[in-house]
C-alpha cells in the first residue's frame, strides 16, 4: 500500500515538472546577425550619387544629391503612392524606396529605370540603413 502511495506522488510530481516545463512558449528565437550601425553619408548616399542623380532631381520630384537626399526621402509622402513614405523609419517594408529597389511590382517600375538593378549588397544596406531608423549621420 505504501509502495503504491510513493509510486503516485511521484507521478504526479514528474507529471507537474512536465506541464510546468509547457506553460512558457515564447516561439522560435530568431539570431540575425549584428549589423553595424550604417552611415548615410558615407554608405547610402553614393549608391544614389552613381546610380540615381542622373534622373533626381528631373523626376518624382526628388533630389537624390548631397544637398537634398535626406530631407527628400526621409518621412516624405510618396507622390506615386499615397498613404506611404517614401522612406518610412526602421519599417522598409513599407517604404517606397525599398520596395521600389527591390523589385516589388506592386510599387511601379524598378529603380534605378532603364538601368541594371542595384545589386543585392546595395539592397540589403538600404533595407538595413531603413531599419535603423534611416538615421541622418
Ligand atoms: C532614368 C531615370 C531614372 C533613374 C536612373 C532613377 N529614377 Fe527613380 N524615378 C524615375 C521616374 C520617371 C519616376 C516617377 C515614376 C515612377 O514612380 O515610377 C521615379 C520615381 C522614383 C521614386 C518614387 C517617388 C515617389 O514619391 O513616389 C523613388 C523612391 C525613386 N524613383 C528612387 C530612385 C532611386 C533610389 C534611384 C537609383 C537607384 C532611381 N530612382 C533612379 C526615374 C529614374
Amino acid at each position: 500500500m505504501k509502495r503504491i502511495g510513493i509510486h503516485i506522488v511521484l507521478i504526479f510530481a514528474t507529471s507537474i515538472f512536465f506541464l510546468s516545463s509547457c506553460t512558457k512558449d515564447s516561439g522560435p528565437i530568431i539570431i540575425r546577425p549584428p549589423v553595424d550601425t550604417l552611415s548615410f553619408a558615407d554608405t547610402i548616399l553614393p549608391i544614389f550619387l552613381a546610380k540615381c542623380l542622373n534622373c533626381h532631381p528631373g523626376f518624382a520630384d526628388l533630389d537624390l544629391g548631397v544637398t537634398n537626399g535626406y530631407s527628400d526621402l526621409v518621412s516624405v509622402n510618396s507622390i506615386a503612392f499615397p498613404g506611404y513614405e517614401r522612406v518610412a523609419p526602421y519599417d522598409p517594408q513599407n517604404s517606397v524606396l525599398y520596395q521600389k529597389v527591390a523589385g516589388n511590382s506592386q510599387f511601379g517600375t524598378v529603380m534605378p529605370l532603364y538601368a541594371d538593378r542595384l545589386t543585392d549588397d546595395e539592397i540589403g544596406l538600404i533595407y538595413d540603413w531603413i531599419a535603423q531608423g534611416a538615421l541622418n549621420n
